[in-house]
Formats: structure tokens, sequence, C-alpha cells
């Protein structure tokens, strides 16, 4: 008499389990395991029954030696750890964003000083066999409206600009100066100097840090209210220091959509998206984790940009809440190779008495808790 196999002796797929399936043929994984596998058809096809349950001998559907070896990765586990929960945060964040930061966890860094430096070189001859992508965005058009090289003073004390940086978003309806807007974008988004870096090129260096100097940001900026530009939507160019038309009509109420109407670009003299160049980044960083460290970039760049602001006398505030689709569109960017990261507001702050953004209220009362 053949027996019905009870819940127990059954092996489950691990949920959350990820099936990729590209031309290059199917991979799984899970965030809750370290491996990914490369894997034929049927062995997908066993993981997907088992989220209903499968028998360690594969059930007819693969062999018992390809269940015993998924169940040893982690791929199949007895129904009491299925039941476990992700936990905080993955609960609210989801399989993707779980699955990125699982698969971006301890990856080697190749470069450091203890590697082997044949080893080394073989990766940096694979890096520099493939077409190096250039350093800086080909102008789109031939015309450029330079801008001016002259360097307003920033006198105030680093301590002052450290204390004083706040997220502005409430502006007064006054133009900004063209020496101080354009000693934003040079000090934000220009080189200040350059490398040799032998077969990684030349490099930018910019004030911001970037991960091995690829400076994959880019800077497209709205001028509204700038003393002698006329408005409209720019490319800047670092090297030229210029801007390159875009779009003419771009302006306020284009940002104001753009960034789901929170107000910033109301008043601000002008606004910048930002734009990754990701081929600058992957070319060198052939790995998941490039895309974390691309997010970082901006992160860097938007804080020379908030600081930059507070030493000029402006204020500045940021969101990465953007209707991406229509602002890739709009910038022109190179989809899905180039796309839009950060949404930057700078202008002249309305401030409270206490010299606060007004959006800011001091606590008048001890809070129940803190
Ligand atoms: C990555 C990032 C995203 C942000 N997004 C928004 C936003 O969408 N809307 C907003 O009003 N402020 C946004 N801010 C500003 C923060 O709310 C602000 O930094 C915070 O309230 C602290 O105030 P402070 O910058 O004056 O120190 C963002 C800041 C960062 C760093």
């Amino acid at each position: 008499m053949t027996q019905t196999p009870g819940d127990g002796d059954l092996l489950y797929a691990v949920d959350p389990l990820v099936i990729e399936a590209t031309a290059a043929g199917l991979v799984v994984s899970s965030p809750r395991l370290p491996t990914r596998l490369h894997v034929q058809p049927h062995i997908a096809d066993l993981l997907l029954a088992a989220r209903d349950g499968v028998t360690p001998d594969g059930g007819g559907v693969a062999a018992p030696g390809a269940v015993a070896h998924l169940a040893r990765a982690g791929f199949l586990v007895p129904k009491e750890d299925t039941a476990a929960e992700p936990g905080i945060p993955w609960d609210a964040w989801g399989v993707t964003a779980w699955s990125l930061h699982n698969q971006t966890r301890d990856t080697p860094f190749v470069g450091s000083r203890s590697d082997d430096p044949a080893h080394l070189r073989d990766v940096l001859e694979e890096i520099a066999s493939r077409p190096r992508p250039s350093a800086v965005r080909a102008p789109r058009t031939d015309r450029i409206l330079l801008l001016p090289r002259v360097r307003a003073a920033m006198d105030v004390p680093y301590r002052d600009v450290l204390e004083r940086r706040r997220t502005h978003r409430d502006f007064a309806d006054e133009p900004i100066g063209l020496d101080t807007f354009s000693d934003m974008l040079h000090y934000c988004f220009a080189p200040l100097r350059f490398a040799d870096a032998g077969p990684m090129g030349v490099l930018q260096l910019r004030a911001a840090a970037s991960g091995g100097a690829r400076h994959e940001t880019e800077a497209f900026v709205f001028v509204l209210h700038v003393t002698g530009v006329r408005p409209g939507l720019y490319h800047y160019d670092p090297v030229r220091h210029g801007l390159e038309p875009v779009a003419p009509d771009a302006g306020r109420d284009t940002l104001e959509h753009l960034t789901y109407g929170q107000g910033f670009f109301r008043h601000a003299a002008f606004g910048v998206l930002t734009a990754a160049v990701s081929h600058r980044m992957s070319w060198k960083y052939r790995h998941p984790r490039a895309y974390k460290l691309l997010l970082q970039n901006v992160g860097h760049v938007a804080q020379v940009f908030s600081m930059t602001a507070t030493a000029l006398g402006l204020g500045a505030s940021l969101t990465g809440a953007i209707r991406d689709t229509e602002a890739d569109a709009l910038l022109g960017l190179d989809s899905p190779a180039e796309f839009t990261t950060f949404a930057l507001a700078c202008g002249v702050p309305l401030r409270g008495p206490d010299g606060l953004p007004l959006s800011i209220r001091t606590p008048q009362e001890p809070p129940a808790t803190f």
C-alpha cells in the first residue's frame, strides 16, 4: 500500500523565491539566501511546484540529487521554515528592495592594497579592453551660453556653514546674481582638477567625492529667476562651464509637476534635476552594488549643493520624489542608460525671526517621548 506523504515529509520552496528568466537562462535566488543558482527549466518548475510542497524524491519532476542540492543551498526547506516573517524593514520595503540589499552585500573590493597584483592587473586589463566611455557628456548642440569664471567671495566661517545649513522650502520672489549662480554650478557640478588614472583615463575631480571618480552625475538646470539668463531648461556643460539649451518653455510649473507639487520651485531662483550617466559607472564597476554607489554619489553632490548655497547666503532644498519617466523624457535622456536621480531647488530663502526656515517649529514644550 502506498503511503500519502504527510506535511512533515514535504519540502517547500523558500519564500520569497525570485526567478529571473532571460535569453541567457534562468537564475533563481531569494533575499533570504546568499547564493544565486543558474538552473535548467525543470528545476525552476520544481521550485514553483514546491510552493505546495514536494517529496524528497523530487515527485517525478527532478532527481532526488537535485532536491538534495536545492535543500543544501536553502531553496527547499521544511514547512516550519517557510513561515518565518521577513521582519523590519523588508515587510514594508518588499522583495525588490530586499533582493537588491541582499545581492549587494559583501561585494569583494578589487584594488585593495592586499590584492594579488596579477589578479588586479587582469581585472584592469579586462576593464580597459572595453571601449572607455567619455568622462563628459558629448554636446547635443553647438549653442552654449558661457558663464562667468569670476569667483564670488565666500567668507562665511565653515562652522557657520555647518550650523546654518537647513532645508529651505520657501523662497523670496527675488533673482540671484549671475556670478553667484555661476559659482553654484561650478562648485557643485564642474571639475576643479583632473587626475591621470592610467588605463581608467583622465578623471574629473569635483568638490564632491565620487566612487572611482567616475562622476556620472550631470546637471540639468531650470533657470527661473537669475539675473541676465533667459529662463528655461539647460544642460550644464561642466568643462566648458556653460548652458546648452534643452527646452526654453520648461519652468516653474514643469518642475512643480515633475516633483509632485511640493512647492519648492514656486519662488526658487533655479532648480536642478540631476541625472546619472550609468555607463560611466558600469564600465568600471560590473556589479549591482554599483547602483547603490551611484545613489551614494549623488547624495554627496546634493550635500555640496546645500552647503555651497549656505556659504553663498542662499538656501536649498531637495527631493527624490520625481515623476521619473516624464523627467527623463523632458531632459532628453538616453533611457534606460541615463536616468534622473534628484531634484534640487535654490534661491533667496525666507526666514523667520530666529533666522530659521519658515517651515521649522522649535519645540516649546518637553515632549512625552523623544
Ligand atoms: C534624500 C533626501 C530626500 C528628501 N526629500 C524631501 C522631500 O521630498 N520633501 C521635503 O520637503 N524635504 C525633503 N528632504 C529634506 C528633509 O526633509 C530635511 O533634510 C529634514 O527635514 C531635516 O531638515 P534640515 O535639512 O533642515 O536639517 C529630503 C532630504 C534628503 C536627504
